[in-house]
């Protein structure tokens, strides 16, 4: 059975882009695969935090995890900063890492661009990701198209390692959704929808009531064309509304621009709300149950406990390669 890992961080409550292009392949992966999924929230610190309320996301993370059908029998379920592994695997892999190479990483320069105070672990958080890949000898790693360069890197840093010191890593592959890699902000089709989008407006949480999923939906920046037809160049906003529909309701693109024929603007928005109430609503409620039992705590426990099992092995054949520690007389 191949092993998945992957990794959402606790930035802020889930967006219905990171349900679309992640949460949602989690859920149908770990039937097949031996699963990992963590909440990384030490990537999540590499931009300023408010420290209640990075809490309160990791938490609501797990629940999330769970509440959209991850099931800890199945899945390994656990938080990054539980796993001490995690960190010191990315030392390690830091010291094989180039300053050029993470300086070119898309997401480094976005993060970084205009402000003035950036974090070192802004730069270095691609080997740390690796670290967290790596240590669970992954064969594949199901992500969102943003984090395809970062996957390119974890490719290149495992086999940098293997060559230079001792054949010890897997060299994962990346699969990315067919339909739904990438959900646009609803308020700027060209840019990715982003859960920390400083403008509410921009995404739809996994937690939004319907009243506020429909409003958020009725203002997305659509055209004046008036014509619901599926093209990316000339028509993102209702290119991208047609995906988060398809993506809910299971259809391809193509159907749904059959079903849209001469139907206006205002009613194919009202059914993409629809369809996405339609996905949330069991969720939440799962996850208000969930979000204040001692039962997420016990889930969170155990998973820390099998991760750290897998990762500490791993991490030792490392150290041992590159010649860490000592060797006992
Ligand atoms: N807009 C998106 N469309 C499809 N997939 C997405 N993902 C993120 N945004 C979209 C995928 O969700 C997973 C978890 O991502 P993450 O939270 O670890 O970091 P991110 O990619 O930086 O996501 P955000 O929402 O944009 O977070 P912030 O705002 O904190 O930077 C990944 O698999 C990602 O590809």
């Amino acid at each position: 059975m191949s092993t998945i890992f992957s990794g959402i961080q606790p930035s802020g409550t889930l967006s219905i882009g990171n349900y679309i292009g992640a949460m949602k392949h989690f859920v149908e992966l770990q039937n097949d695969h031996n699963c990992y999924f963590c909440i990384v929230d030490e990537h999540a610190i590499t931009v300023p935090q408010d420290r209640l309320k990075l809490r309160q996301n990791i938490r609501s993370l797990a629940a999330l995890y769970l509440a959209a059908g991850i099931d800890h029998e199945k899945a390994t379920l656990f938080i990054q900063s539980e796993v001490s592994a995690h960190t010191q695997m990315g030392w390690i892999l830091q010291s094989i890492s180039y300053i050029g190479e993470l300086e070119r990483m898309t997401q480094f320069k976005d993060k970084s661009n205009g402000k003035e105070a950036v974090s070192a672990a802004l730069l270095t958080y691609p080997p740390l990701m690796a670290a967290d890949i790596l240590l669970y000898n992954t064969d594949i790693v199901p992500v969102g198209d943003d984090q395809k360069q970062h996957l390119e890197l974890t490719r290149n840093l495992a086999q940098r390692f293997n060559n230079k010191f001792n054949d010890i890593f897997t060299v994962p592959d990346i699969s990315m959704p067919e339909v739904g890699a990438r959900i646009m902000s609803l308020q700027d089709p060209l840019k990715k929808m982003s859960k920390s989008d400083d403008n509410e407006k921009a995404f739809i949480s996994m937690l939004d009531e319907p009243k506020k999923i429909e409003k958020k939906i009725k203002s997305a920046v659509t055209d004046s064309e008036g014509i619901v037809k599926f093209d990316k160049e000339n028509k993102p906003g209702i290119a991208n509304l047609m995906t988060i529909l398809a993506s809910c309701t299971d259809k391809s693109v193509k159907d749904v621009e059959a079903d849209f024929e001469g139907v206006g603007y205002g009613e194919f928005k009202a059914a993409v709300a629809e369809s996405v109430i339609n996905v949330l609503a069991p969720i939440q409620q799962r996850y208000n149950d969930l979000i204040n039992s001692e039962k997420l705590d016990d889930i969170l426990d155990d998973g820390a406990n099998r991760a750290a099992r897998v990762a500490n092995k791993n991490l030792a054949k490392a150290k041992k390669a590159i010649g860490l520690g000592r060797v006992k007389k």
